[in-house]
């Protein structure tokens, strides 16, 4: 968020921030991936991981303590996404099948994910709805809410909108899981998670840079919750020139990262000390706020005259890339915003219970 945005915000909102928070499924479909499961899902509220099936263990599995004793002390909330973990398998291989045949496509590795869920509003009690799915890395369908339809946004997906368009009773289900199922549950994992989807924890802010001539970047780890901003200023006043802000991720142990890159080629070296880095966490009263410094920057960079100095720190810088890049996957296709779905075939018409879990879950 840009400090413009923050003070339209602080304008026109002044007593309470609603919060909004989100329940977010998404499941990946591949074939021709070697050694990697065909299916894989996952479950995320407020961008943290809670849940996790994939087509070779069939169970799904807590990722976080709340989670886990979640299933322990509900074996039916459990049964119900292992059941759409498996259901869903199949009716996710049919749909890749039949793409491929569609776009005539026999061999090579192809992708078909999805993304759906919920957004709910703590203050207002608003909720937004998506269902999106993409193909091979692109958008590829998406169903709109207002009219139970769906929309192509390409030609290779005509086929599939027509058929799914004329699955109403499937639609209607799908309509029901994200504007009255989803909500429900958003509230109550935040509610069996609140010690920590509610905690508030300020990062770690490292100023690093690969070589002299790099940007800087102002890394910031450990953050929580995921609302949060981070800027470089010169003079008090914010910098949009030269600085190029990274994604928000997710580190493994349910908190966040997000880096800020300065890139400081035509700043001279006395001037350095009139920049800063500063991050801001939604809720919290102090921000961090890192001068630019030479003596506080992380480097693995090593002049040639200089050689065996700086491996541990390297490691470190290293890991980090590492983990970002990790994490990154995971949200390729947030980025991207779109979501992907081949042409669905099997689950059509359908009012029996069983289809009701299967519309939830697939
Ligand atoms: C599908 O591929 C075959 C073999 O490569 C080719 O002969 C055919 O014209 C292709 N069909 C379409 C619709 O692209
Ligand atoms: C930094 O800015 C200079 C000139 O303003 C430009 O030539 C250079 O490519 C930039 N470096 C990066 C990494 O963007």
């Amino acid at each position: 968020m840009k400090t413009m945005e923050l003070v339209f915000l602080l304008i026109f909102f002044p007593v309470t921030l609603s919060v909004k928070h989100s329940l977010k499924y998404f499941t990946t479909m591949s074939s021709g991936v070697k050694n990697f499961p065909d299916y894989v899902a996952v479950g995320l509220v407020d961008e943290v991981q809670w849940g996790y099936c994939d087509s070779i263990s069939n169970t799904v599995e807590g990722k976080q303590d709340w989670s886990q004793k979640m299933f322990e002390d509900d074996p039916q909330h459990m049964e119900l996404y292992t059941e759409r973990c498996l259901s869903s398998q199949h009716k996710y291989k049919a749909h890749i099948d039949i793409l491929k045949q569609q776009l005539n496509q026999t061999e090579g590795v192809h992708i078909f994910q999805r993304m759906h869920g919920c957004e709910w509003d703590d203050e207002t009690g608003e909720v937004n709805g998506f269902v999106q799915f993409g193909y091979d890395g692109e958008d590829f369908i998406a169903f709109d809410l207002k009219t139970l339809t769906w929309i192509a946004p390409k030609p290779q997906a005509v086929i599939t909108k027509h058929k799914w368009d004329r699955d109403t009773a499937h639609n209607e289900i799908r309509n029901y899981f994200i504007t009255q199922e989803c909500p429900e549950f958003v509230k109550r994992y935040l509610d069996l998670g609140k010690s920590s989807l509610l905690r508030t924890e300020l990062p770690s802010v490292f100023l690093l840079q690969k070589t002299p001539s790099s940007p800087v970047s102002c890394h910031a780890t450990g953050f929580h919750p995921y609302r949060a901003m981070m800027f470089w200023r010169k003079d008090g006043e914010e910098l949009h020139e030269d600085v190029e802000h990274g994604e928000i991720l997710l580190n493994h142990d349910g908190s966040f990262q997000m880096s800020v890159d300065l890139n400081l080629s035509s700043v001279t070296p006395e001037d350095w000390r009139r920049y800063e880095c500063v991050f801001h966490l939604s809720g919290a009263k102090n921000d961090i706020v890192t001068k630019l410094d030479k003596k506080v920057i992380r480097t693995n960079w090593v002049s040639p005259s200089e050689f065996p100095a700086g491996p541990v720190i390297g490691g470190v810088v290293g890991l980090l890339l590492l983990l970002a890049v990790c994490i990154t996957g995971v949200f390729i296709w947030r980025r991207r915003d779109n979501g992907f779905r081949p042409a669905n075939s099997s689950d059509s018409s359908s009012s029996d219970p069983s289809s009701v879990k299967d519309a939830a879950l697939d």
